[in-house]
């Protein structure tokens, strides 16, 4: 069958089951028809459509501006744009609380709402789903129908939001320094887009990269027995087309860097660092040395911190060098690791990529000290 027929059937099929209130299914489908032609007018309008109809506001008007931007019609998607107006509106006046709970709580509703998913309760199922990765957004793992592709990103973005939240922020800001073909940094924005969502919070998503692969090593630092010049190219194109709204910086970091602001009130919450070399790294690390740019804490993902066969990775090269170093500059910024990461994470299993995850502290910032706790579960 060819592309345009088979997209075609599936849009009829989304439409109907846009008709039935499923939206659930009908996301998955409209998805399948983006996953081939992002741009497709009316599977990014249906797709919007189905993000409306469970509630992911903001989501959906993003998907809305895009279709509306590749050409479905403006008195298709006025109707659409009323309701998403009126859903914020409502949400502004009925904030909801945000609430705490331990995971052992929610371990029966995790099986809960599995079960109600293998026995085909799928509305039911991703309603239950959807509530426990507002409280616990750490069970994405657990949360197959949600389960983010990178639970490291969904963790560290729900993070950041909480944290803005707590200190009072109507936005955050998340980056990914190392961007490459673009499989992390579409996840990255699809967490943040589940999240805004879930947690109430404008999330901005910002990507650099130098567009052509790894640039020319400096020193031995970089470690160019694990990497080489040009490896890690991206498809400008192909990664563009996908995105919803989240911004690719594209250029040398060390430049890039220094004239990048995160937008006024919205502060940085989560970084990824994933540029491989030492010197990169430690250029990405300016939007830490800025003054006001980041939240008081900031979660920190550092992808290339393990070893491998023939990457016997030490503190004296790559990322983990850049950390020590980092961290002499300055007696009150630090970068470090999360103490028993088990309690913090609040997983029962340890993961593979619960050791990437660190904190950078900044010590003086005038938030460090503000009282920033969850609300207990009534
Ligand atoms: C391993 S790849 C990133 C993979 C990506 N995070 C993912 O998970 O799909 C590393 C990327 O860092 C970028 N990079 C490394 N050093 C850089 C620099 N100095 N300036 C800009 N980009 C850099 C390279 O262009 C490359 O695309």
């Amino acid at each position: 069958m060819s592309d345009q027929k088979e997209a075609a059937e599936r849009l009829g099929m989304t439409e109907q089951l846009l008709r039935q209130s499923k939206y659930w299914q009908a996301e998955k489908v409209a998805r399948s028809i983006l996953d081939t032609q992002p741009l497709h007018p009316q599977a990014l309008l249906g797709l919007a459509v189905a993000l409306l109809g469970v509630g992911r506001v903001d989501e959906a008007a993003h998907q809305l501006d895009k279709a509306a931007a590749n050409g479905a019609g403006a008195e298709q998607c006025a109707p659409w744009r009323a309701q998403i107006d009126t859903a914020r509106q409502n949400r502004k006046a009925n904030p909801r609380p945000m609430k705490y709970l331990w995971p052992y709580q929610t371990q029966g509703d995790v099986k809960r709402a599995n079960d109600m998913m293998a026995s085909g309760d799928v509305e039911g199922a991703s309603n239950l789903h959807r509530e426990i990765l507002r409280l616990v957004p750490h069970e994405a793992h657990s949360v197959s129908h949600f389960g983010a592709q990178r639970p490291n990103y969904f963790y560290g973005v729900s993070m950041a939001a909480r944290l803005a939240k707590m200190l009072g922020y109507e936005a955050v800001s998340v980056i990914e320094f190392g961007v490459a073909a673009g499989d992390g940094f579409r996840s990255l924005e699809q967490s943040a887009l589940f999240i805004q969502d879930l947690l109430e919070i404008e999330i901005k998503v910002f990507g650099f990269d130098l567009g052509e692969g790894l640039p020319t090593p400096v020193d031995y630092r970089d470690a160019s027995f694990v990497w080489q010049a040009g490896e890690y190219k991206m498809d400008h194109d192909f990664l563009r087309q996908r995105l919803v709204n989240a911004e690719l910086i594209l250029g040398e970091v060390s430049e890039t860097i220094k004239s990048f602001t995160p937008p006024k009130g919205a502060p940085v919450g989560f970084c990824s660092f994933d540029l491989d070399y030492y010197s990169s790294t430690m250029s990405a690390f300016d939007i830490l040395r800025r003054k006001d740019a980041c939240l008081p804490r900031v979660c920190c993902y550092f992808d290339d911190i393990i070893s491998h066969f023939f990457f016997p990775n030490c503190e004296f090269i790559g990322e983990l060098a850049a950390i020590e170093d980092f961290n002499k500059e300055s007696e009150t910024r630090k970068i470090a690791r999360i103490n028993k990461p088990q309690n913090h994470l609040m997983f029962p299993i340890a993961e593979s990529w619960h050791p990437h995850i660190f904190y950078y502290h900044d010590f003086a910032h005038p938030q460090y000290n503000t009282y920033a706790m969850p609300e207990p579960l009534a």
